[in-house]
């Protein structure tokens, strides 16, 4: 299993790669808490830098947060893209993770059956 270590180095790896320009671009935001760990966020993060990585996307900047009070939902994902809802995701595994960034993160269609939350910014 990858350390928070190993994933920050790989993160900051991948965003370099990627040329990130923050203001403007989308937002993956991974709950990190306790029970987001717990329930599999590590390799959540790790499967979504990898998928980030395999398609070479730009402006795509990857994100933690803690404990929001949803445990029974990790892991738990943001998605927010420039000008629209944020949607979280619940109950992510590494397996939905390139299906959520091809439908969503790429093409700009929400998975409606995985969304738990949506929030105006
Ligand atoms: S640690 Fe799970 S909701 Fe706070």
């Amino acid at each position: 299993m990858k350390t928070i270590e190993d994933l920050k180095r790989l993160r900051e790896q991948v965003q370099s790669d990627t040329r990130l320009r923050y203001t403007t671009g989308t937002k993956i935001i991974i709950g990190m808490g306790t029970c987001g760990i717990a329930a599999g966020a590590r390799e959540v993060m790790s499967a979504v830098l990898d998928e980030i990585a395999k398609r070479h996307l730009q402006d795509v900047t990857v994100t933690q947060t803690g404990c929001i009070g949803m445990c029974e939902k990790e892991v738990l994902l943001d998605v927010v893209r420039p000008g629209e809802d944020r949607i979280t995701y619940g109950k992510v595994t590494p397996e939905l993770v390139p299906q959520i960034i091809a439908e969503h993160v790429v093409n700009g269609r929400i998975l409606e059956e995985l969304v738990v939350g949506k929030f105006s910014e």
